[in-house]
């Protein structure tokens, strides 16, 4: 099987998915973390966001080959260079789409992950982010998953790849 990609937007459940499709999986911000020293959101407050999408794409290069499942960070596709690669890669990449609502009840609840991205904005600010990179996601996605009220084991059937 190719190497698949699971994008989307923050809490669309991209590492649960990953980890339930097959155990040879890695999560790129468990690798940045790993890397880093610290956690995603203390980086953003040192190094920037510039910084850590250096990382991010430097990250992406190095691993996708290296596992048959790769989850990734909900700001893969704000870069070109991220899209391209994604696209001249033979690769399936799966977007699991959400609803906006259901989503940001979700970062906010998750106590354990902050993202700097979120809490920095209100929700009409993150909407217009969320509506942004939608299109994104669909221009380098080869397959597309609703997660909406959809339980892991649901959305795992769905996935055929
Ligand atoms: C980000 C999403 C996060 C993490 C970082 C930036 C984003 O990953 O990569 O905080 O820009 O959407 P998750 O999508 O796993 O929350």
């Amino acid at each position: 099987m190719k190497p698949t990609f699971l994008i989307g937007f923050m809490g669309s459940g991209k590492s649960t998915i990953a980890k339930l499709l097959a155990d040879d999986f890695v999560d790129l911000d468990t690798v940045i973390v790993e890397k880093i020293g610290m956690s995603i959101s203390d980086f953003f407050e040192q190094f920037g966001e510039a910084k850590f999408r250096e990382l991010e794409t430097e990250t992406l290069k190095s691993v996708s080959t290296t596992h048959q499942i790769i989850s990734t960070g909900g700001g893969i596709v704000m870069s070109e260079e991220n899209r391209q690669f994604l696209k001249d890669a033979d690769v399936n990449v799966v977007y699991l789409e959400g609803d906006f609502d259901k989503l940001y009840a979700r970062i906010l609840a998750d106590k354990e992950n902050i993202r700097p991205i979120a809490i920095s904005r209100t929700r009409e600010e993150l909407f217009d982010i969320y509506q942004h990179r939608a299109d994104l996601y669909d221009a380098v996605a080869t397959h597309k998953i609703c997660v909406t009220d959809k339980t892991p084991e649901e959305i795992v059937k769905e996935i055929q790849l």
